[in-house]
């Protein structure tokens, strides 16, 4: 290919076409830095022309720096000389667009401390890999490619692995939801669901309605979508009812959407009572206001028995859309999660996700589902309810005793929300970082940031002497800024 322009004319020397072509290659860059150049019989085959005209070229090639030869593997090209150096600088940050500006405003990773060895960290609150029965998901990788062979890895379908899909669809069964008109999407995790749905649903400028403070990454989508966020307190009287339907009365028609956590609210621990589901469900549909339910880590249950979720007062309607995830409760590195809604629904979140990933990996969905359907799951769950239940209440203690604080929230999960009396957490945060502790700020959360007196700790990867530990330097982090002069 790299010669089939190189028509040989009778006018000049072979010799002298073959140097002008290689050397006018290089030197536009058409044959790249060191890449590896036909041999002089192989040329010579190729334009039909004698070896030893190729030979003169090459020779010419060299003395003049274009080429050079490496003995026993060939001749490369040496394009460093002459390569076009005129620049092009593209601004990016003029192309930016608003998703990407506020991806990048709001990226946690880049814009907050990051982890070091010798740091007390509460700012995670993923699962520890600890925890992990491997030899569990060895087996169900083994185990499922022998079943199923090049089906896994072939191109699979956009609503996901059938199996999966039947197994997830009887699991919210037992949930207490009537799935009969109901059907569900495999996604990339909760993250993955969410924007399929508000892609499908919303447009720039529509309204939506938030707890506050909520889970950063939906507030981060919402604003990257342009959507207007509707906020509504969430603190420890739970979902400010007031509020709320001040909001709906102000906003009355407007409203798409509701986005809601019932269960171990992020960041507050939260979970909404049987009573206030019932009301928040039948006002939003008073209202004809379609229900996000983020059910993510619904399963980490401590103490009292499971609340059934919001889907399960839905029945035979179709207004609550149900984000589940494994996340939380497995391996977040699976990025497996899955929407629970209408057929109607699911059949147009299917095309979209088509449309934007085409399907998750088949593979990870048939080890997943292996793993489920063989026990894995039920064992892994009894045995993490005791390791993070006992964590959690024992960090509870702890920031009772050592943190002054206005109120501590929290009733599983994997985290625990505690309210200053006043305390900038961003000055509480540089103290404790330089006594070696940190914690996630709870500005983040807030849809307008404008609480600054609000910590989340996730204690999910630290140990026992390390959750005390970091708690007491809090604590004392907090008295310094009370009386400076202590
Ligand atoms: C409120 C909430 N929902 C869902 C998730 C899980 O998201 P994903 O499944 O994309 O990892 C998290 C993770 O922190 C969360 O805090």
């Amino acid at each position: 290919m790299l010669f089939s322009n190189l028509k040989i004319n009778d006018n000049d020397p072979i010799y002298t076409q073959i140097k002008n072509h290689i050397s006018d290659m290089i030197s536009k860059g058409l044959i790249p830095d060191k890449s590896k150049l036909p041999s002089t019989r192989e040329l010579s085959q190729i334009l039909k022309v004698s070896r030893n005209s190729v030979v003169l070229a090459y020779e010419e090639l060299k003395s003049d720096g274009y080429i050079y030869s490496v003995s026993g593997k060939g001749t490369f090209a040496n394009s460093k000389k002459d390569v076009a150096k005129s620049s092009w600088c593209v601004n990016w940050n003029n192309l930016e667009n608003n998703y990407s500006k506020t991806a990048t405003k709001m990226d946690i990773i880049k814009n907050e401390i990051s982890w070091k060895s010798n740091l007390i960290s509460f700012k995670s609150i993923s699962p520890d890999g600890s925890m992990f029965d491997i030899d569990e998901l060895k087996k169900s990788f083994l185990n499922r490619i022998s079943l199923e062979g090049d089906k896994l890895l072939n191109y699979g379908y956009a609503q996901g692995y059938k199996p999966l899909i039947d197994y997830l669809l009887e699991y919210m069964n037992k949930k207490g939801v009537d799935t009969s008109n109901k059907d569900i999407l495999i996604t990339n995790g909760f993250t993955e669901g969410l924007d399929i749905i508000l892609s499908s649903f919303t447009s720039p400028g529509d309204y939506i309605i938030c707890e506050n403070p909520t889970h950063n990454t939906t507030i981060k989508i919402m604003k990257a979508l342009n959507l207007n966020i509707i906020n509504v307190d969430i603190d420890e009287n739970g979902l400010n009812f007031n509020m709320l339907e001040e909001k709906l009365s102000k906003y009355k028609y407007k409203i798409k959407f509701a986005y809601i956590t019932p269960s171990y609210h992020n960041p507050t621990g939260i979970v909404m009572s049987p009573e206030s589901r019932y009301k928040f469900y039948n006002l939003m549909k008073k209202n004809n206001i379609a229900i996000i339910e983020d059910g993510f880590n619904e399963e980490l249950l401590y103490s009292s028995s499971h609340i059934f979720p919001i889907a399960s007062l839905d029945n035979l309607n179709n207004g609550v859309l149900y984000i589940g995830s494994f996340s939380k409760i497995l391996f977040p590195g699976l990025r497996i999660g899955w929407v629970l809604a209408d057929k109607n629904v699911i059949s147009k979140l299917e095309s979209v996700k088509r449309c934007k990933t085409i399907h998750v990996s088949f593979l990870d969905q048939g080890i997943l589902y292996d793993y489920l359907y063989n026990g894995g799951f039920e064992k892994y769950m009894k045995k993490i309810r005791k390791f993070y239940g006992d964590k959690f209440n024992f960090a509870y203690e702890c920031a009772h005793k050592y943190i002054p604080n206005e109120y501590i929230l929290g009733d599983g999960g994997l985290h625990i929300f505690v309210k200053l009396k006043n305390i900038n957490c961003r000055e509480l945060l540089d103290k404790c970082y330089e006594k070696g502790v940190i914690f996630m700020p709870g500005d983040i959360f807030y849809v307008n940031d404008y609480k600054h007196d609000t910590l989340r700790l996730g204690f999910s990867r630290l140990s026992f002497d390390d959750i005390e530990k970091g708690i007491k330097v809090i604590g004392q982090c907090v008295r310094d800024i009370e009386n400076p002069k202590s």
